[in-house]
């Protein structure tokens, strides 16, 4: 089976793991957190960086420190992996859904945007925080959201747990990467995204007193190293220096990877451009990192549930994307904007073999297998 997405383990990996086994720092303290931190933020251009358990630790953490708690109002991306949405429901802050624009299957910005202008008219209730998806790799677009913030105070929190790697490339944040756009930025080290430190997350943003905060409250809000005194509600959200270390060697590959990936999706786009399929998005003004590469099979055509299982009678791993978030259980009441286009990502999208390792060979199959269930 060629399968959806494998980490790829080709650096330091096993030698930063001896090191730990040797010096005996195998928990949330040894120096492989903080050689992380200040490397991952030096690579994508953050001023800080603090490490956490997870990517969702990260947006929890994120969403508490952009105000969001029970009584605010966070407008979440309606097609995500649930996590985005269950960070803010972990803060007992109300979602607020918004839908996908169709170019980069990203919440629509504008859409959002042009509503919280007019519920301003009208004097209802705005948005306090939004916290925007960079699904599959793609960036969102900003523009409507930086002007949200401007004239509303509107926090942006960016989930960019699939995305590291991505910038925009024209526009007023050109040459900026995905999580250092807005007031904080969330990445996933899980075991599938583009580096892995086994799991892991981190928290970016140019705010020091910020980052403290953050730190703080991923350590049990404890207020100095020796004893047990406690400001806050804090959480046990630290990355152990087992992760820190395969995180930092997977970061070191990180340009190798999403050159990999990048290649991976030139190569879908030439192979596949001729079969009744949307392409995956890659807007003019991004430079995506194509984390899964996700496509749309034409209306016509079988679903997306055959492709899959006929797909893996060749022996590829392809999988459905996810329901948009109003028709996941816990989010079916939550008040959401715009039309249908999460319900058809939904309904017409799949993603592709993507490890980065993944060989032209094993990449020439699956094109030939998807031709073969598609003709
Ligand atoms: C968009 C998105 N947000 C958040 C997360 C949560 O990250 P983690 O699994 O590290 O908690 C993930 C992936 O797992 C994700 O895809």
């Amino acid at each position: 089976m060629i399968p959806l997405s494998e980490p790829t383990f080709a650096g330091n990996e096993a030698q930063y793991l001896q090191e730990c086994v040797d010096s005996g720092y195998v928990s949330s303290v040894g120096p492989f957190v903080e050689r992380f931190e200040k490397t991952f933020a030096a690579t994508i251009g953050a001023s800080h960086a603090v490490a956490c358990s997870s990517g969702t630790a990260a947006l929890h953490v994120a969403l508490r420190l952009a105000g969001a708690e029970p009584g605010r109002l966070v407008a979440v991306s309606d097609f995500t992996f649930i996590a985005s949405a269950n960070a803010v429901a972990y803060t007992g802050a109300d979602v607020l859904l918004v839908d996908s624009e169709c170019a980069t299957w990203n919440m629509d910005t504008e859409l959002l945007h042009d509503e919280v202008c007019r519920r301003a008219r009208r004097g209802e209730r705005l948005p306090d925080v939004v916290e925007v998806v960079h699904v599959l790799g793609h960036p969102a677009r900003m523009e409507p959201l930086l002007e949200l913030r401007e004239r509303f105070d509107i926090r942006i929190i960016e989930d960019a747990a699939e995305s590291l790697g991505a910038e925009w490339c024209s526009g007023p944040v050109a040459g900026m990467s995905v999580g250092t756009v807005g007031d904080i930025g969330c990445f996933s080290f899980n075991g599938n995204k583009v580096i892995t430190s086994g799991g892991g997350g981190m928290l970016v943003t140019a705010d020091a007193e910020v980052a403290a905060r953050a730190k703080h409250l991923t350590n049990q809000a404890k207020l100095d190293g020796t004893t047990y005194h406690h400001d806050t509600v804090g959480y046990n959200y630290r990355l152990n220096n087992i992760s820190a270390a395969v995180g930092l060697a997977q970061l070191e590959r990180l340009h190798v990877a999403v050159r990999a990936k990048r290649a991976i999706a030139r190569r879908y786009h030439d192979g596949l451009g001729s079969l009744p399929l949307g392409l995956a998005p890659g807007a003019s003004w991004a430079n995506p990192s194509y984390w899964l590469y996700s496509l749309l099979v034409y209306e016509n055509m079988p679903g997306p549930d055959h492709v899959v299982s006929a797909l893996a009678e060749r022996d590829v791993q392809a999988r459905r994307v996810w329901p948009p978030l109003h028709e996941q259980a816990p989010y079916r009441p939550t008040e959401r904007i715009g039309g249908d286009v999460s319900e058809k990502l939904y309904r017409l999208g799949l993603s592709l073999p993507s490890s980065a390792h993944l060989t032209e060979a094993d990449q020439a199959t699956v094109v030939h297998a998807l031709t073969d269930v598609l003709r």
